[in-house]
């Protein structure tokens, strides 16, 4: 394979998407897809026998935890977890750095995730070992947009397109939305992109990403309804209101259920082909119901898509920072358990 990136991927930790350019990128999507026969359980591989991932999350996680600790899994290697400040010595005072410093000699890579824009970046740069950013506030989630790209990259190749020129529309509390952070920054990479961006004006985008993206030559328009700016996009990319970014549930309260997508509105206002995304959770309480359960049965309705990608694009990075790419098919054997996929 031909890798002409900018990142030294042997030991790299990831922290911000501004850290890649586009053969970085491409070159890690091609890796994901070598590793769909380990994830489908068609082959097993133990590259990864012996290493252990230090899975460090101080702040609720389902998917992020589960799929980058079972990716570490589906390797070979081991899994070792911090849920919560109150099971750690956190709560007892103790800074990030000496809990990196204590922690990276039990590991040999970290994930985390931290309720503080720059946590994991200052817990980083004390640790011994690479670290992969989970999520740190409301700054980034460098993983969830290489999986929500990747997404979109196969869903665009079904209908003959690539990445250059894709319109996404992307809804909800792009203020708080670490993740619509992140896949901002990795838009920038691509050419004749165009993006809306829907939200309350008070959630609105934040205005230097705004200008960046701007600068890097995307076309953004800013809205606050949903109608119209769906009307000729490719991806529709929903958020959820962050209501732990908020002072109260009481002030979360005053922007959910504003933008609510369901088949009906879909139908009237959206092209045929349209994808419709969601970082996940989504909100499905009565009030917020931002992606209606009547879009279950809408086969662009790609959400369980994305969580499934996760797993390939995190396996991926593991086997790229940990230097073992070129030998996850050497340690791979059978299948001896029951299959149903
Ligand atoms: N998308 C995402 O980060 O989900 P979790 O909060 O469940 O990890």
């Amino acid at each position: 394979m031909v890798y002409g990136g900018s990142v030294e991927f042997k030991g790299a930790s990831i922290l911000s998407i501004s850290q890649f350019e586009r053969a970085d990128i491409d070159h890690i999507f091609r890796v994901a897809d070598r590793m769909e026969p380990y994830a489908q359980r068609q082959r097993i591989t133990r590259v990864l026998d012996g290493a252990i991932l230090g899975n460090m999350f101080f702040e609720a996680s389902t998917r992020t935890r589960i799929s980058f600790g079972s990716a570490f899994n589906l390797l070979g290697g081991e899994v070792r977890e911090t849920v919560g400040f109150e099971a750690s010595a956190l709560a007892k005072g103790e800074s990030l750095q000496d809990t990196a410093r204590v922690l990276s000699g039990f590991s040999d890579i970290i994930c985390m995730r931290h309720p503080e824009s720059g946590s994991v970046a200052d817990f980083a740069s004390a640790s011994r070992v690479p670290v992969i950013n989970g999520g740190d506030g409301s700054n980034e989630h460098p993983s969830q947009a290489l999986l929500d790209l990747y997404t979109i990259e196969k869903e665009l190749k079904g209908l003959g397109r690539s990445l250059d020129g894709l319109r996404v529309a992307m809804i909800g509390d792009l203020k708080h939305g670490r993740t619509v952070h992140s896949l901002c920054k990795l838009l920038m990479l691509f050419d004749n992109v165009s993006v809306q961006l829907v939200s309350p004006k008070e959630l609105a985008m934040p205005s230097n990403l705004v200008d960046d993206m701007r600068e890097a030559g995307i076309s953004v328009e800013e809205s606050d309804k949903i109608e119209p700016s769906i009307s000729h996009v490719d991806i529709v990319y929903s958020t959820r209101i962050q209501e732990e970014r908020f002072s109260s549930r009481d002030e979360a309260d005053l922007y959910r259920g504003r933008f609510r997508l369901n088949q009906a509105i879909y139908t009237s206002h959206c092209e045929p082909n349209t994808v419709i995304m969601h970082p996940l959770p989504r909100d499905s309480r009565a009030e917020a119901n931002e992606l209606d359960s009547d879009l279950d049965s809408n086969p662009n309705l790609a959400i369980f898509r994305q969580t499934d990608n996760g797993l390939l694009v995190r396996m991926a990075l593991f086997s790229i920072i940990l230097d073992v790419t070129h030998l996850v098919d050497k340690y791979a054997s059978e299948v001896r358990w029951y299959n149903p996929r």
